[in-house]
């Protein structure tokens, strides 16, 4: 039986993922790891344990791990992109020497470690369409640093000692459950809850941006299969392209206005957001996840609007 710890358990990724680990694994087995800044509520806290587990506080790590004792970590703890350009000193703090940490207590206590990727971890000199597996990875913003470190350092501990690390590059991650906060994604997700208030939306990147997106479901269960996957088949480990969908803010916007038809965007361009867009893969390649751990999305753009408009119409008319 496993016993799981998810750090950043109330998070954007972290709010959905630890139910869903607690679904397979057991309410039990599964410890939402918070800061005391963002403790757990509703469901999250009332579904299983719960216990303070600050990357940048090893001991905190280290005192959860040897409790529960925790086989499996996922590393959550992270600052979006834009937010880390204006914190770029606390960006590194909570992304590297936070990770340091955890890898340093998986390394004692034996715990396989999940740290996401990101297409940020990618740059302007990396090729943009179809971006492979293996490519040019020199990004210019700290969030894409962080990450590029973050698939190192994870390296590192596998082949030095034997840490079992591995990771996805998470696309912009698109849900219903809990927003992101400073990504350059954000607006995929924002989107949908200004067409369901009726409002207009402002979108910050100019038509013809193109990134890739995910919707939440796809994204958990790439995190839970490429962890429960035979290590002989991994050539890879840190950190594997996935992909889903690539679109543009006007793809977007048609596709949300075929259910509501009276929808209205208009631009203004932020110009970090689009440089930083800019600097990212419009789509990557992800045929060494299909092939290694048999990575397979369920949704695309069409059933992804589908669903979010159902739920966050019930959630926010209730
Ligand atoms: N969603 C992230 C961001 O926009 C990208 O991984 O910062």
């Amino acid at each position: 039986m496993k016993n799981i710890l998810v750090i950043g358990a109330t998070g954007q990724i972290g709010s959905e993922l630890t139910l869903e680990l607690r679904k397979r694994y057991g309410d039990d087995h599964v410890i939402a790891g918070y800061i005391p800044s963002a403790m757990p509520k509703g469901e999250l806290k009332a579904s299983g344990p719960s216990a303070i587990a600050d990357v940048t506080d090893r001991q905190s790590i280290e005192v959860v791990a040897r409790q529960f004792k925790i086989d499996t970590i996922y590393n959550l703890a992270a600052l979006l992109s834009v937010v880390a350009e204006s914190r770029p000193a606390m960006a590194w703090k909570i992304g590297i020497d936070g990770l340091w940490n955890v890898l340093e207590v998986a390394r004692e206590y034996g715990c396989a470690v999940f740290t996401p990727s990101s297409i940020g971890s990618f740059g302007e000199t990396t090729p943009h369409v179809k971006t492979p597996q293996d490519t040019i990875q020199r990004p210019r913003t700290m969030y894409g640093v962080t990450k590029v470190t973050t698939e190192l350092l994870s390296d590192y501990y596998y082949t030095r000692y034997g840490v079992d690390t591995r990771a996805v590059r998470f696309p912009g991650i698109i849900s219903n459950v809990t927003p992101p906060g400073g990504g350059t994604t954000d607006y995929a997700v924002d989107i949908y809850y200004s067409a369901v208030k009726g409002e207009k939306f402002v979108c910050p990147l100019k038509p013809g941006t193109y990134m890739d997106m995910m919707y939440m479901p796809d994204a958990l269960n790439a995190a839970i299969s490429l962890m429960e996957a035979a290590p002989a088949r991994l050539k890879h480990r840190n950190a594997f392209n996935i992909a889903a969908m690539s679109f543009d803010p006007e793809q977007i916007y048609q596709e949300i206005k075929k259910h509501v038809p009276n929808f209205e965007m208009a631009y203004e361009v932020d110009p970090l957001k689009q440089s930083i867009a800019d600097s990212w893969p419009d789509s990557l390649d992800d045929t060494c996840a299909r092939e290694e751990w048999d990575w397979k999305p369920q949704y695309d753009l069409e059933s992804m609007t589908v669903d979010m408009l159902e739920k966050l119409r019930a959630k926010l008319n209730k």
